[in-house]
Order: C-alpha cells, then structure tokens, then sequence
C-alpha cells in the first residue's frame, strides 16, 4: 500500500509527553525501515495547519494523554480532511474520560469497580466507609498513572484526593480490586492475546511502567483458554461500547473471585519498543514494524 508522506504526530504538551517522544520515534523509524515517507511532526512545536501546507496524506498518531489523545487533535485532522490513526473524535474523548467510559459500560451492562465522585466538601469518612478500604483515587483524565494513589486508611483519602485534583478537576474513588491485572491489544477487529502483569509494587504506577525491571509481563497470561477468549470478547464490547477504531488497549483487573472489572482503555497505546501492545502482537508474530503498517492501514478519516 502506497501511504503517500506519512506525519508520525509525536511529543505534544501532555504529561506523558516523554513517553510520546519515544513511542513515536519507534514508529517512525519503523515506518521508515518498512519505505514509508514519514516524518516525525510536534504538535507543540508547529501549527497542525503545516500538516496541509506541506502535503501530508496520512497521520500516525502517537501523542498521549490530553492534546493527543481526547478528541482534540482528531476534531482538528477531521477538519483538515487528513486520515489518522486510531479513534475518532467522540470516541478518543470518552476515553480518555474514566468517569464517561464507566458510565457507558454500567449502561451496556458491562462490568466495572464501583466509583465516587469526589469534590472538596464530600464526606471522605462516609466514601471510605462505602467503598471500604484499600481503595483507589485517580484524577478521571490522566494516563500513566499520574495523579495517582493507593489509599490504605481512611485518614489518607482526603491527601490523595488533593494529589489528584492537581492534575484534574475531576477526580474519583475507586472500589480496590484485588486480583491480577491483565491488559487486551486491539487491532482492528482482533483482540490480541491478554498480557497479564505483575508487579511487586503497590500498583502498576509510573516506575512500574516505564522504569522498573521487576515489572512481569506474561504472555500467554495463562488464564485457561475459555476464560481468555470470554475476557477478550469483552475487551472487544468495552471497544465498541465506547465507538473506539482502529487499534487500542483495554486494562481490566480480575478479582479474587475472577470476576472481571474494566479499568479503562488507551485509544494511544504506548509504541516503545518495551510497550504492551507491540507485545502482544510479537506473541501472534507481528512484528513491530509490520504492527506499524497495519495500523497505519486502518487510518480513517470520519
Ligand atoms: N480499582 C483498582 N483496583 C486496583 N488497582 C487499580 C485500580 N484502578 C487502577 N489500579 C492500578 O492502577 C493502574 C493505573 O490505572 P488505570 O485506571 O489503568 O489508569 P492509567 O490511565 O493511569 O493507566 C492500573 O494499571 C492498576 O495497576
Ligand atoms: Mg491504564
């Protein structure tokens, strides 16, 4: 397929900005290897109007967290009339929204941990007390964890509600699930092997994504067969409930019981060389060159 001069969009102004830098310098050397016309192009250094003037076709998106990856960057692509990777506009928003992604799930009857809204004069006694203990606070709209805590006591919530209120004006609590973290890869209509992750940490935080080595990642996750092909059918619902496209990664935790609850899906998964999606697909032995070009061929516009 003949992609035309290919902009890989890298970088932006996000929290997760470092990671963006080195996600799309691995597609774009990629894309390259594999005789793609791509250039890395920064949406925090140039105006997304060059994209036009210089005659981009086609937009491989790897920008994440706000700016790249919520709707605003596709709003502005839809109207340039270019072709990007990934979600689209409505879908890209709700997703990175954790507090509308639950509430379309809940409505499409699909599970997920039960959550509070929390705001500066809740009752924190009374949602620890609903919630029970541990519990989790996470600002609605972040990604890489940030903003991010564990709550062990009560006496903690109200410091963890602050942390998170830093990085957004929405914030929740979190029912604590207890059993093992698992993540599905989409692409296209195909849901990848889950990859089950272990880490001795307090939870699979920052460090534990992008730093630690004693992160585990299993690949097969080694749930038995029936369990993993119900979990991907719901990896594959979660996508669509929420009108997802193209490729993306849904994180659900199971509990001590194995009942699954959904945590949230990436509709910009990271691309570094250690991410979870080129993984999964180099289990069904995609490489990550041609996991690349395979995304790139499902860019849409609309
Ligand atoms: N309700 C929860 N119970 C237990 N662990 C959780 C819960 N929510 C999040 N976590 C942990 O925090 C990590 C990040 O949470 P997630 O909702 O996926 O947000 P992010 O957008 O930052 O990745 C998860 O990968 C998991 O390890
Ligand atoms: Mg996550």
């Amino acid at each position: 397929m003949n992609f035309g001069k290919v902009a890989v969009l890298l970088g932006g102004k996000s929290a997760e900005r470092k990671i963006s830098l080195m996600s799309g310098n691995g597609v774009l050397k990629a894309l390259r290897a594999k005789g793609v016309d791509a250039h890395p192009f920064d949406p925090a250094q140039r105006e997304l109007a060059e994209l036009k003037r210089e005659g981009f076709a086609r937009c491989f998106v790897a920008l994440h967290g706000r700016g790249g990856e919520d709707g605003t960057l596709q709003g502005a692509l839809e109207y340039l009339g270019i072709p990007y990777t990934g979600s689209g506009v409505l879908a890209s928003a709700l997703a990175l929204d954790k507090v509308r992604s639950k509430r379309l799930w809940a409505a499409e009857g699909l599970p997920t941990a039960e959550h509070v809204l929390l705001h500066e004069k809740i009752s924190f006694p009374a949602v620890a007390k609903r919630l029970g203990m541990p519990l989790f606070v996470k600002p609605a709209s972040e990604g890489s964890s940030v903003g991010m805590t564990k709550v062990r006591a009560a006496g903690g919530l109200k410091k963890a509600y602050k942390l998170a209120a830093r990085h957004d004006a929405v914030v929740i609590a979190e029912k604590f699930i207890d059993g093992p973290e698992l993540t599905g890869a989409i692409l296209g209509e195909r849901v990848l092997p889950l990859i089950r992750i272990e880490t001795p940490r307090e939870f699979y935080d920052y460090q534990a994504k992008y730093f630690a080595d004693d992160t585990r990642y299993l690949i097969p996750s080694g749930l038995p067969k029936k369990k993993e092909n119900q979990l991907q059918a719901l990896c594959l619902k979660a996508f669509h409930a929420l009108g997802c496209q193209g490729w993306g990664r849904v994180d659900l935790m199971l509990d001590r019981r194995g009942r699954p609850y959904l945590l949230e899906i990436n509709t910009s998964p990271g691309m570094t060389g250690h991410s979870l999606v080129p993984m999964a697909a180099r289990a069904v032995g995609l490489s990550y060159a041609d996991l690349c070009i395979r995304i790139l061929e499902l860019a849409h516009v609309g």
